[in-house]
């Protein structure tokens, strides 16, 4: 950033308390949290089973927590539910089915409503659509649709018969979505022709069929018409979404669900090249992200509400479709870019449909920031009243701008720490409770036993660099890798006995406060979106002139890391301009346009240790160079960040 003005997250002081007035309406003000947080450390199984009450069980479970065999955890054992029926049928029998459920906006400026008794009945007509393709309950079924309610209807459809989704964010290429088919055994894949993305259709379907070339398992696909382009449809496999729903039947009972029946994989980026699927199972899920949805949005009925993220990616699955739902909230859904037609589209739909709460991520802030303040400023934001970031550690420079100029200075802002593998937010204020500090994401919610430790697990003392963990299982944590145990045993659970391991790196300040710096692994963090470093690497080495290929972060001020690849070339391979932008299409090819490089170097051999390892430190301070911010933030969380690495020594 090139204000010079920027302070130090390790010299950050400032502290917000929430105004009298939000204090006055909040769900769980001071007292309240600390009276939870007490409540959960005494005795979290009568905690959690108070808590689980909030949700619609259709048989009550027997055991709160069987943690036996560490660290597969089961929660509310013998509880049956469906998180369709909870986040549906459940408001509708309420007499809130006239509520709007999905208030949709498509980039090209078509909108749609619709109110939880249309959302129940397109979802029970889809779910019987399912049924009648042969999905069965326990059947992985792929989704790889743009933002448009469809997507939130193909999920809860699968819900409400058991089968488990598998969504694929929209920008993924073709060879990703097949590696994810082929890892879940998709029966089934659900898309459309397209989605309006910066005024340009995103060609889904052309994208599934080059995937189903390699994809085995998947019998069927189901194709919403969205963008009216031509696509191809091939004879018995491919069926219009228009003409199954046109003949189906509104009614479809949700089934009963065992708590620990999977509800969904969701395929996230790992220290190796292939990417793990998350597994998620309904009760604990489902009350994660309700209970988050409700503490952290301080969700009030009259709320509206909109979460900017993609269906595709977890804070979709938790904050566009299971919590809010589930709470009976009223959620913004926007298909495009923020910048299309204008920079102003985001301000454009918080005024025109009157959003109280927002959440979105940094890299969006920074680029709001760039674009410049007149965007906002020539929008009624005065309806906001709660904003929230996720998805990477937020500048004090980016919060204070979020605060003064989208928050008029009154709005709180909760930035929220968590992860795929957690399924809904662990550190985060509780905004009526707790004041703020720029860029940490304060404390740990109740119930969540997050600290920040040493190598040998022991708390360090304030302001030291440390490992963040959570010591005790909490209800939406993942229950495992798709089809790996043995993965997710030695990924989460082998650094420190019954200790999850995040592999963020930060640090706990005096106060108590918590403030996350990073990954200590070879995952990096582009514009919030997480990309493991060897998937990179190995869609590099795939390339035929390619010998062998090191990838490493460097800071960006507005993606918060950049992709920088180290190659060596096969003898005889002249190294040009022209080989470096085949490489960065290669890689998004492989993977997808989020993927694609910042900076690809060429060069004569990597950097190695006597046994071989890449010298990844040495290649990093490279790859920052000088040009490297000049942000204080940024340099003393990366030499921080560079001691936790193990790779470093
Ligand atoms: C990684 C998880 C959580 C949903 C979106 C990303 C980073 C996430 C924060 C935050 C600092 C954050 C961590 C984490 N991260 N939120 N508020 N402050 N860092 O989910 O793709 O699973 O990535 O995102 O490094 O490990 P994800």
């Amino acid at each position: 950033m090139s204000d010079k003005n920027i302070t130090s997250v390790l010299k950050e002081t400032r502290q917000f308390p929430p105004s009298a007035e939000f204090v006055a309406r909040t769900t769980v003000n001071a007292t309240e949290r600390d009276r939870l947080a007490e409540w959960a450390e005494r005795d979290p199984d009568g905690f959690w089973a108070e808590q689980a009450k909030s949700l619609h069980w259709t048989k009550p479970w027997d055991t709160v927590l069987d943690w036996s065999n560490v660290p597969h955890a089961k929660w509310f054992v013998g509880g049956q539910l469906n998180a369709s029926d909870n986040c549906l049928d459940r408001h509708v029998a309420a007499g809130r089915g006239n509520k709007a459920a999905l208030v949709w906006e498509g980039e090209p400026g078509d909108s749609r409503t619709l109110t939880y008794q249309q959302l129940l009945s397109e979802v029970c007509k889809f779910a019987n659509a399912l049924k009648a393709l042969g999905v069965e309950k326990g059947d992985r079924i792929t989704i790889y649709m743009p933002m448009i309610p469809e997507a939130a209807v193909a999920m809860l459809a699968c819900a409400r018969i058991g089968a488990m989704h598998s969504v694929v964010f929209g920008g993924f290429s073709a060879d990703a979505v097949a590696d994810r088919n082929n890892d879940a055994k998709s029966k089934l894949v659900i898309t459309a022709d397209g989605g309006w993305r910066r005024g340009k259709v995103v060609p889904l379907k052309a994208n599934v069929d080059a995937a189903l070339e390699k994809s085995p398992t998947v019998e069927k696909c189901v194709v919403f018409n969205r963008c009216n382009t031509a696509v191809e449809m091939k004879a018995g496999r491919d069926v219009w979404w228009h003409d199954l729903v046109a003949g189906a039947s509104a009614d479809c009972p949700a089934e009963p669900m065992d708590s620990e029946h999977p509800l969904f994989i969701l395929y996230t980026s790992g220290s190796t090249g292939k990417p793990k699927g998350v597994l998620h199972t309904t009760g604990g899920y489902l009350l994660g992200v309700s209970l988050t949805h409700k503490w952290v949005f301080d969700i009030k009925d009259d709320d509206v509400y909109w979460c900017t993220a993609d269906v595709g990616w977890i804070t979709g699955h938790s904050y566009i479709v299971y919590g809010p739902l589930c709470n009976g909230s009223t959620v913004v859904m926007y298909e495009g870019a923020p910048n299309q037609p204008r920079e102003d589209r985001f301000w454009e739909i918080i005024a025109k449909y009157r959003v109280t709460i927002f959440y979105t991520a940094p890299t969006a802030i920074r680029a709001f920031i760039k674009w410049g303040d007149q965007h906002p400023k020539g929008h009624d934001l005065s309806s906001l009243r709660l904003l929230g970031s996720v998805g990477e550690p937020i500048n004090p420079e980016a919060w204070m701008w979020y605060h003064n100029v989208i928050g008029g200075g009154r709005c709180p802002i909760v930035d929220t720490w968590w992860q795929t593998e957690t399924g809904a937010i662990m550190i985060s204020p509780l905004p009526g409770a707790i004041p703020t500090k720029p860029g940490s994401a304060t404390k740990p919610l109740p119930g969540i036993a997050a600290e920040v430790v040493d190598k040998q697990g022991h708390p360090v003392p304030a302001n030291a660099g440390g490992f963040l963990v959570v010591k005790r299982p909490w209800p939406s944590m993942m229950r495992t890798i798709y089809g790996d145990d043995e993965r997710y045993k030695s990924t989460y659970w082998s650094h420190y006995p019954n200790i999850y391991f995040t592999a963020d790196g930060a640090r706990r300040d005096e106060d108590g406060y918590i403030w996350v710096m990073g990954r200590v692994d070879d995952v990096l963090n582009v514009s919030g979106h997480r990309l493991s470093t060897m998937e990179v690497e190995s869609a590099l080495v795939h390339h035929p002139k390619v010998a062998e290929a090191a990838v490493v972060g460097k800071p960006d001020d507005l993606k918060g890391e950049g992709i920088v690849c180290f190659v060596t070339l096969k003898q005889g391979v002249a190294p040009t301009d022209e080989l470096k932008a085949e490489l960065k299409a290669h890689v998004v090819k492989d993977i997808g346009a989020l993927a694609r490089p910042d900076d690809v170097r060429f060069t004569d051999s990597l950097p190695k240790t006597r046994s071989g390892k890449i010298m990844r430190r040495f290649l990093r301070d490279i790859a920052a160079g000088r040009q490297s911010t000049g942000d204080a933030t940024t340099l003393e969380d990366l030499n921080v960040l560079a001691k936790l690495r193990a790779d470093d020594e």
